[in-house]
């Protein structure tokens, strides 16, 4: 290996993509490319179609098509297209605009709308290989791409494409549910194999023994008669199975799968997060304890990589050491992360041979590369451990339509072990051809039925052109995190803001946070209550958002969240404090509002172009402004 292509020393000048080529761009930039590429895919159907059979013979024939019907109809279908795009261009979000600082979106990659556009005019539906020989594989590709990213060992995971992060949480909380209640049925139908294990020892196996007791369990054939006693054929017997526990901050999707799953929401429980918005790993430590010593087990517990309101990481490493240590008390708890939102981020810690990196090696290539330009500390030590543990959880949410830049629906899971699989496993002899194949027949092994196979085409597309490592999603990743640094730094450092006449002050909840979501609040400079603060803030989304008519006619556009003291406990104090808000105060209104700026575009980093980028921003926030206070 010579010099210039050791690790170390990856050439920058080599790097597979250069991230203004893979847009659209904001401008419509790379759109000659797009047209030319578009037209060629279209033109290859088209010729797919008549290739096959020549010898066939056309349908609508010429005499058809001078039909005055035939005509009128085509009319009409022009019609309603032309109507279709003004409605779409009057009234559409526009993402791919550096002036859109709202919810998790920006620009979608060309090369995944490309795919998608040509898979739709093949149709496939992945439920199953007969109806999607071209994208069932793909999206098996996919799965195992989400595995490498993760830090799965691809041949013994499983992953797959879900319409999105809530379809996956689902999906990895049905699985946890069948697998806690397994040993159960098994224990109704044959005790003899588990020597002698009580109730309470059967609940609280690590995953991996229950695979294992599964594969003994088939072994002595007695597999489908225990998996039907245990929750599968039984209900749920939530009673029994125990709590699932998850961080304040969890997405909704999960509240609404204990519903579905027959959870119940009263065996949810909820962690309080720390200050950095985490959940608090004391407080689930002595949840733990608690729920332990009264016998309760513990289903599953649920940790976030990029919540949903502040992009915060849970702390994967601390969790999966506490679950070490209780396993070694005989306590064990599926374990499932949900990172719809920042899975694709662990492409940054990954060399462009897939490798972990070390945590120096790793800071020099981000920057060296240009990934990260910030001098900061980013990330820090804490962070990339928490990265790195992230190969210890079951199964993971990671969602393509967030981070991974693909166009909707795109979502994600990948499960650490494939054994797992047959336990959310329904065989339908009509649509399946091998019972014993659940990798390529999903709507065998997976919570939907038909699925786009346009969607998978997508996902395999960008996927194959960006590698899943610093190289290729690191790159994009990376500079979305830098711009989010950028624009919370100016946040932070705006001290006062006068306009019209009327001082106000300006903050960030975090002023340094893990991931590319900026949440922040105005006030007004003096003698202000939280209702009014609030009220401003209200103000300003509603005059920067779809609120205010259609948002294509907006300087700016944000989205929102309100931090309440019910679900958040005081973690916001600090926060409110630097605005001017006592602790009485807060306690008494209980809730804060705040702009929410998620920071997707890798075009807001550039260090050249940002001072100027900041001083636009500044103007629209002023214009803003002096709009609500009028
Ligand atoms: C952390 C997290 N999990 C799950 C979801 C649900 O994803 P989807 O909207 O794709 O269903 C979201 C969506 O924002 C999320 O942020």
């Amino acid at each position: 290996m010579s010099k210039k292509e050791t690790k170390e020393e990856y050439p920058v000048e080599e790097m597979p993509v250069k991230v203004e080529a893979l847009f659209m761009g904001p401008k419509s930039e790379n759109q000659k490319y797009f047209k030319e590429m578009l037209d060629f895919l279209m033109d290859e159907h088209i010729h797919w179609r008549r290739d096959f059979h020549p010898e066939d013979r056309a349908v609508v024939t010429p005499e058809e098509m001078r039909d005055k019907r035939f005509q009128k109809t085509l009319d009409r279908t022009t019609e309603i297209l032309l109507e279709l795009s003004a409605k779409l261009k009057n009234s559409s979000t526009p993402w791919f605009s550096t002036r859109y600082l709202g919810h998790m979106n920006s620009d979608t990659l060309m090369v995944a709308n490309l795919a998608y556009m040509a898979t739709v005019l093949y149709n496939p539906n992945n439920v199953t290989y007969e109806s999607s020989s071209a994208t069932s594989p793909m999206e098996i590709e996919c799965g195992r791409d989400f595995a490498v990213l993760l830090g799965y060992d691809p041949e013994r995971s499983w992953g797959h494409v879900t319409t999105d992060g809530t379809v996956a949480n689902y999906e990895a909380l049905w699985l946890a549910r069948n697998l806690k209640s397994f040993p159960i049925g098994l224990k109704k139908v044959k005790p003899s194999i588990l020597r002698g294990m009580d109730e309470w020892q059967l609940l609280n196996l690590p995953t991996k023994d229950v695979l294992d007791m599964i594969d003994t369990a088939k072994k002595a054939g007695v597999f489908e008669e225990a998996f039907e006693a245990s929750a599968r054929g039984e209900g749920t017997g939530y009673g029994t199975l125990g709590k699932v526990i998850v961080p304040q901050t969890k997405h909704y999707s999960l509240t609404k799968a204990a519903d579905i799953l027959g959870i119940g929401q009263k065996n949810f429980v909820n962690i309080q997060v720390d200050s950095r918005f985490h959940m608090d790993v004391g407080s689930l430590a002595k949840t733990i304890d608690g729920l332990v010593k009264q016998k309760i087990p513990i289903l599953a517990v649920v940790a976030v990589v990029g919540t949903t309101e502040e992009g915060q990481i849970d702390e994967i490493s601390e969790i999966v050491k506490l679950r070490d240590e209780y396993e070694k008390k005989g306590v064990s708890f599926y374990f499932h992360i949900d990172a719809a939102y920042g899975g694709y981020s662990r492409a940054l810690y990954l060399d462009e041979n897939n490798r972990f990196m070390d945590y120096e090696e790793m800071k020099k290539k981000i920057r060296k590369i240009g990934a990260v330009t910030s001098g900061s500390d980013y990330p820090t030590k804490k962070l990339w451990e928490d990265y790195r543990a992230i190969p210890a959880a079951d199964s993971v949410a990671i969602d393509p339509h967030k981070m991974g830049y693909i166009p909707y629906a795109a979502g994600g899971i990948a499960i650490k072990d494939k054994r797992a699989l047959g336990l959310i496993s329904y065989y339908a002899a009509y649509v399946f051809d091998n019972k014993g194949d659940l990798s390529t027949n999903f709507g065998s092994v997976i919570l939907e039925g038909s699925k786009a196979g346009a969607t998978a085409a997508a996902v395999w597309a960008a996927h194959r052109l960006i590698p899943l490592n610093v190289t290729g999603y690191g790159q994009i990743v990376g500079r979305s995190i830098d711009g989010a640094e950028q624009f919370a730094k100016s946040v932070n450092s705006m001290r006062t803001l006068e306009v019209g006449g009327e001082e106000f002050v300006v903050q960030p909840l975090l002023a340094n946070p893990d991931f590319n979501i900026i949440c922040y609040a105005f006030n007004f400079k003096t003698g202000t209550s939280l209702k009014k603060m609030n009220n401003l803030n209200q103000k300003i989304y509603d005059a920067t958002s779809y609120k205010s008519g259609p948002v294509y006619a907006d300087d700016w556009i944000t989205s929102k969240t309100e931090l309440n003291i019910k679900d958040y406990g005081d973690a916001p104090l600090a926060f409110v404090k630097k605005l001017g808000i006592s602790e009485k105060e807060w306690h008494r209104t209980g809730k804060v509002y705040v702009l929410r700026s998620c920071i997707l575009h890798p075009w807001i980093a550039n260090r050249s172009t940002y001072p100027a980028r900041w001083a636009k921003y500044l103007e629209f926030m002023k214009r803003t402004l002096q709009k609500v206070t009028k």
